[in-house]
């Protein structure tokens, strides 16, 4: 499976690091939502799910946390744990997030509004989707 990172430039000085990241350039999607989650219980897996059409870029910004990905036919686990690196996951990934260490944020930008309708919760279905390339 690919896996497409992004190095985003970091504008450092003697008073610290920055990150900008602007639609369409750093990254290939308007954003439309951007999300974030912390104090993650210990031994939590969160995510467990595909989208249909969203597209999104997850950047820990703070500690470090594991994403799995799943195509149906690989999976692919990366650490997170630089706040100048974003993940793209675009397609039918069946995504997890795990191993969150207990100072981490993990941020999302999403392409999209949030929308249950374009979850696929069930791993089953997800598998359905992958096998009947929809
Ligand atoms: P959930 O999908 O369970 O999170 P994760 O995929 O990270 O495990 O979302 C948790 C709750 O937050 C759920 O009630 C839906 C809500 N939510 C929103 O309202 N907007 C959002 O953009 C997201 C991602 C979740």
């Amino acid at each position: 499976m690919e896996i497409k990172t992004f190095d985003f430039k970091i504008h450092g000085d003697s008073r610290g690091k920055l990150v900008a990241i602007e639609t369409l350039r750093d990254i290939p999607f308007e954003v439309k939502r951007c999300y974030y989650m912390w104090e993650t219980t210990e031994g939590v897996t969160r995510g467990k799910h595909a989208h249909k059409k969203l597209e999104q870029v997850l950047i820990c910004v703070h500690g470090k946390c594991k994403i799995l990905m799943d195509d149906g036919h690989e999976k692919a686990v990366v650490e997170l744990n630089d706040p100048s690196v974003g993940l793209h996951i675009k397609g039918l990934i069946w995504r997890e997030m795990f191993d969150f260490s207990n100072d981490a944020v993990l941020m999302v930008l999403a392409s999209d509004y949030y929308n249950e309708e374009d979850y696929i919760r069930n791993y089953e279905d997800f598998m359905k989707c992958v096998e009947s390339g929809e």
